[in-house]
């Protein structure tokens, strides 16, 4: 855990340079929105979900198009407070609210944390073992430094070779917003923000350690660090984005690791608009070439994971209305992808 948290640098640490009355040391910090507009000064800390202050209705706005998100509970376009932009400084700086439920949202650290727990102080949610496992500071740390590397063993291509496989995919969403739906340390989030080919990029995870190492790999890398990049706390059963709305959805080695995929993947269809597409990769519990002697061994070990068939894979995309859908297998790993019909 050490290990992990040293290497740790929070958002507002490198924003004290570019903006000196962001003071961490002083003991009243509160990093000011920038709105030159001094009719209604507010603040937001840096470690509070609920910090909005006053009514955001008279403030400037920014407008659906430059702001994807929408409130976890009624999925209504949150309001947003700060200053215009969509890259990590800017939201850091920014406050959000959802008029409907009266709720606000903000910057923990160094993401924005929309999960519906977001400013719950008593209630705590625990999570399958499977999505708690990559809350861990240490498992987030070790991830991109051998974690992920082994998943070649049982096929996966390599980032490299996901990410280009991943492109052509999304050839129809260029341009678009892509969300890159539980990033982990955000091996392909990088690279989509890197490639200029999205509009806007949200790297999502549920797990907070996870969001910090993200944070700690952009940080090395100034041309990330001022790409449309954005890095947000969400529950994939619960995404925080309007119905109709995201052009791409990349889940990259995830399927298997969410508490419910059929929720999951009912999420991402509605999320996504007409013609958007939706591309994951995850361990496929045996392949057509595997042989039936090997089948009910491999049932076996792989009880208490949730690696599924193509078959069974194919019927969760479908069942949830997505069409179009294609894959392609190498050994356990399966990159899939389907579409939102172009008439819903
Ligand atoms: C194996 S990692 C995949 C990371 C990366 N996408 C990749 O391709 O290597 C699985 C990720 O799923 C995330 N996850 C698990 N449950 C989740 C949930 N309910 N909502 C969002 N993300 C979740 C975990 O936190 C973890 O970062």
């Amino acid at each position: 855990m050490a290990i992990a948290s040293s290497s740790l640098q929070p958002l507002h640490q490198v924003l004290c340079l570019k903006y000196t009355c962001l003071s961490p040391n002083s003991r009243n910090f509160q990093p000011r929105l920038g709105f030159s507009s001094l009719r209604f000064p507010s603040t937001i800390r840096a470690c509070s979900a609920v910090a909005l202050e006053p009514d955001l209705g008279t403030e400037k706005r920014q407008t659906l198009e430059d702001d994807p998100f929408a409130c976890p509970i009624c999925y209504e376009p949150l309001i947003r407070k700060g200053p215009p932009g969509f890259n990590l400084s800017a939201i850091y700086r920014s406050g959000f609210k959802c008029k409907k439920c009266n709720k606000t949202y903000s910057s923990k650290g160094n993401y924005l944390d929309l999960t519906i727990t977001a400013a719950m102080k008593e209630y705590n949610e625990v999570k399958p073992a499977r999505t708690e496992l990559f809350r861990s500071p240490l498992v987030s740390f070790l991830y991109e430094r051998g974690w992920r590397q082994n998943f070649n063993r049982s096929g996966f291509p390599g980032p490299d070779e996901e990410f280009k496989m991943a492109q052509e995919y999304f050839k129809p969403a260029e341009g678009g917003l892509l969300v890159d739906v539980s990033c982990g340390s955000g091996l392909f989030s990088r690279k989509f923000a890197k490639s200029g080919t999205y509009s806007k990029v949200v790297a999502l995870d549920f797990s907070e350690n996870m969001l910090r190492q993200c944070y700690d790999f952009i940080k090395q890398d100034i041309t990330i660090l001022n790409t449309n990049l954005a890095l947000v706390r969400a529950d994939v059963s619960r995404l925080p984005f309007s119905s109709g709305s995201v052009d791409a959805v990349h889940a990259g080695a995830a399927l298997h690791c969410w508490p419910s995929p059929s929720n999951a993947i009912a999420e991402i269809c509605r999320i996504l608009r007409s013609g958007g597409v939706f591309v994951g990769t995850t361990f496929l519990r045996y392949s057509a070439v595997t042989s039936w002697i090997e089948r009910p061994l491999r049932e076996r070990i792989l009880q208490n994971y949730n690696y599924f068939t193509e078959e069974e894979i194919e019927d969760l995309c479908t069942s949830c209305g997505l069409t179009n859908y294609k894959s392609k297998v190498q050994q356990s790993f399966i990159m899939f992808s389907a579409e939102k019909p172009s008439d819903v």
